[in-house]
């Protein structure tokens, strides 16, 4: 458990793991997960308002404006009140990172770096519960009945934004978006990057990192 708040964000291209990382380190010291893709995702299903204006956008491999999405954000983190959380997904451009700078003092920003190719074969094999967010990956991460979610037993779906021309836009809006953000992080000193191809290698020096951080 963390002995103080902890305030983190998490930045890496589609696919690079961001969700599985951050589940796996809020199950280890009992922080909140915010993704704003799961968030997206989970008003695109219930057809609220903010699901219909950001459908077409994730559809096609585009950002969801900002005003859109910081509101929600901030929203979320609002909601989040007190407690340590790990941002997924947020910020995405510079005009995102000013305005959570202006709401949120942030104590870290994690970056994973991983290999083009590994995540095009990764996402290949994505499967998501999409009411809850979790992730399945076939040869990594299997559900315990295939095609089932391990908790409520409902059939697990393919992202619309999966598809491979659609992965190959959203790499690319990556790099171009966020090798800015990160700079504006370096230079506040905040970033720690992981690189590495699989969760295995990179998590030890994640927790190493993380009990430093934390209990510093
Ligand atoms: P979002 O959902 O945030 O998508 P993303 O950033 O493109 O990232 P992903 O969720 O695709 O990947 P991930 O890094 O979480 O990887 P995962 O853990 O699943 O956003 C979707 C869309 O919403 C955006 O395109 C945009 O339109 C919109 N949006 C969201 N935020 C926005 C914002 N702030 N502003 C504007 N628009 C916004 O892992 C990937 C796969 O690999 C999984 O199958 C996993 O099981 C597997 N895996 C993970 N680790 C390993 C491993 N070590 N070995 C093998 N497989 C592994
Ligand atoms: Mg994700």
């Amino acid at each position: 458990m963390y002995t103080k708040i902890f305030r983190a964000v998490i930045i890496g291209a589609p696919g690079s793991g961001k969700g599985t990382i951050s589940t796996l380190i809020c199950k280890n010291h009992g922080c909140v997960h915010i993704s704003t893709g799961d968030i997206l995702r989970q008003n695109i299903m219930k057809n609220t308002d903010l699901g219909k204006k950001a459908k077409q956008y994730i559809a096609e491999g585009q950002l969801v404006p900002d005003s859109i999405v910081t509101k929600t954000t901030l929203a979320r983190i609002t909601e989040v009140g007190n407690r340590s959380y790990i941002l997924d997904g947020f910020p995405r451009n510079i005009a995102q990172a000013e305005a959570l700078a202006a709401r949120e003092q942030i104590d870290a920003v994690i970056t994973l770096d991983i290999p083009h190719d590994v995540i095009i074969d990764r996402v290949r094999n994505r499967w998501i519960h999409a009411p809850s967010g979790r992730v399945y990956n076939i040869g990594f991460q299997d559900p315990k009945v295939p095609g089932r979610d391990d908790v409520t037993g409902e059939p697990l779906t393919q992202r619309e934004d999966d598809k491979p021309e659609v992965v190959a836009k959203r790499l690319q809006l990556y790099d171009e978006l966020m090798n800015p953000v990160i700079d504006w992080y370096e230079k506040k000193g905040l970033v720690a990057t992981f690189k590495g191809k699989q969760t295995k290698e990179i998590w030890p020096r994640m927790e190493l990192y993380l009990n430093d951080r934390i209990n510093a």
